[in-house]
């Protein structure tokens, strides 16, 4: 009974907080001005796609963060004043234009204090410019496209960049599957496709691999037919197929092969981390394998401590957003309480010198470009779940 109604209420919070850039409206409050009953407020906006095709990121995200800010029963004493923390979620549905609607809205009109978000690349790319122009520090979950921290020193992010991942796959498949040629298929109107898919090219190559199709579609979103480009890829006779996709695209690639009879290897990267990959894709995705920020398997007493505590909270098994979005939070914590005021530039400073942090997914020192160094782990789709391979280290 008890449990029926906790889901009816979720349910209720999660379908306030869909649409554009929407928020949960009774959670308005102005930035830090002290409420009727005298105690101040900080507000934290959160984006990720709540809806759309890949809206599993949202909920592992919305999850993630309220489990961290749970923890600190949501509430965090700076300089001896006590704080209430009131997050804020907005729907960027895993598209550039919503997600500027969604940064401007938490920005302008939430006031927030900082930002947890968001998890595509082309979408963190679309609002990291805002938060940069805001001054608002902005910690990406999970965009591991470069060119996002370089929008400017306010923005950060809690996981390894493409450029680690890329490798890692392209050292996989030539020393450990060795398997030198390759076809590459990708979504070119999103950074961490296309780059993902640039960087294997270049270093399957340099390791003495050949790619021997390059077919780029344009936007997952808008392609639901792969078929033509599977044709061509599978008269190329590649040994393997590198698809740096998300778990939508990645599902219908390996349903289409199959049908094509094209049965080798599929490779990828973060983005096939979703339960709806073998939802979806049934048999067909079974060896699907991918590089990820983390495996529920890894023997550390954080990683089991966290999943121990989600599953009791969720009664799911998280996946590498929610750890991402809960370590964000945790980084985001820190920062504050070493900041020791509610200000954006010193939350900066604080994020800028954050050195050792421990979080589930690793250690934290961030790099020049405020990035993390950290491990990535191999993953591959076994019996419908995910089987841990290996952990790849910088
Ligand atoms: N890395 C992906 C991007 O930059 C997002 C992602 C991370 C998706 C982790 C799933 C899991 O777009």
């Amino acid at each position: 009974m008890g449990y029926k109604y906790l889901l009816v209420i979720s349910l209720f919070a999660f379908l306030l907080s869909c649409g554009t850039g929407r928020v949960d409206e009774k959670n308005h409050m102005p930035q830090q001005k002290p409420e009727k009953a005298g105690k101040a407020v900080i507000t934290i906006g959160v984006v990720a796609p709540i809806t759309g095709q890949t809206a599993t990121f949202g909920k592992s995200t919305r999850e993630g963060v309220i489990l961290a800010f749970e923890q600190i029963e949501n509430k965090i004493t700076l300089d001896g004043k006590e704080y209430k923390i009131n997050v804020v979620f907005a729907d960027d549905q895993g598209s550039p234009e919503a997600a500027v609607s969604a940064y401007n809205k938490l920005i302008t009109h939430d006031k927030v204090l900082a930002i947890i978000g968001t998890v595509q690349s082309n979408c963190s790319l679309a609002g990291a410019p805002l938060a940069q122009k805001h001054k608002v520090p902005m910690i990406s979950t999970a965009s591991t496209n470069p060119k996002v921290t370089q929008t400017g020193d306010f923005i950060f992010r809690a996981c390894f960049i493409d450029p680690f991942q890329g490798k890692v796959m392209a050292k996989y498949a030539i020393e450990n599957l060795k398997l030198k040629t390759a076809a590459v298929i990708f979504d070119n109107a999103n950074d961490y496709s296309k780059g993902l898919a640039e960087v294997f090219k270049k270093t399957y190559e340099e390791l003495g691999g050949k790619v021997v199709s390059y077919q780029p579609f344009p936007g997952e979103d808008k392609t639901k037919d792969f078929s033509p480009l599977l044709t061509q890829i599978k008269s190329a006779k590649p040994e393997l197929i590198f698809a740096p996709c998300y778990y939508q695209a990645a599902a219908q690639i390996a349903i289409q092969a199959k049908k094509l009879g094209l049965a080798v290897p599929i490779l990828g990267g973060d983005g096939f981390d979703s339960p709806k990959l073998v939802e979806v894709g049934q048999k067909d995705v079974e060896g699907l394998t991918f590089s990820n920020h983390y495996s529920k398997d890894t023997p550390s007493t954080q990683v089991k401590q966290f999943v121990a505590d989600y599953e009791k909270k969720f009664n799911s098994t998280p996946d590498a957003l929610a750890v991402l979005s809960y370590d964000a939070s945790k980084i985001l914590i820190d920062a504050l309480k070493r900041a020791g005021k509610p200000d954006s530039e010193a939350i900066k400073k604080a994020l800028t010198e954050t050195k050792d942090l421990e979080v589930v997914s690793g250690k934290i020192t961030f790099d020049a470009e405020r990035n993390p160094i950290k491990s990535a782990a191999i993953l591959q789709i076994k019996n419908g779940k995910q089987v841990y391979i290996t952990t790849v280290n910088p």
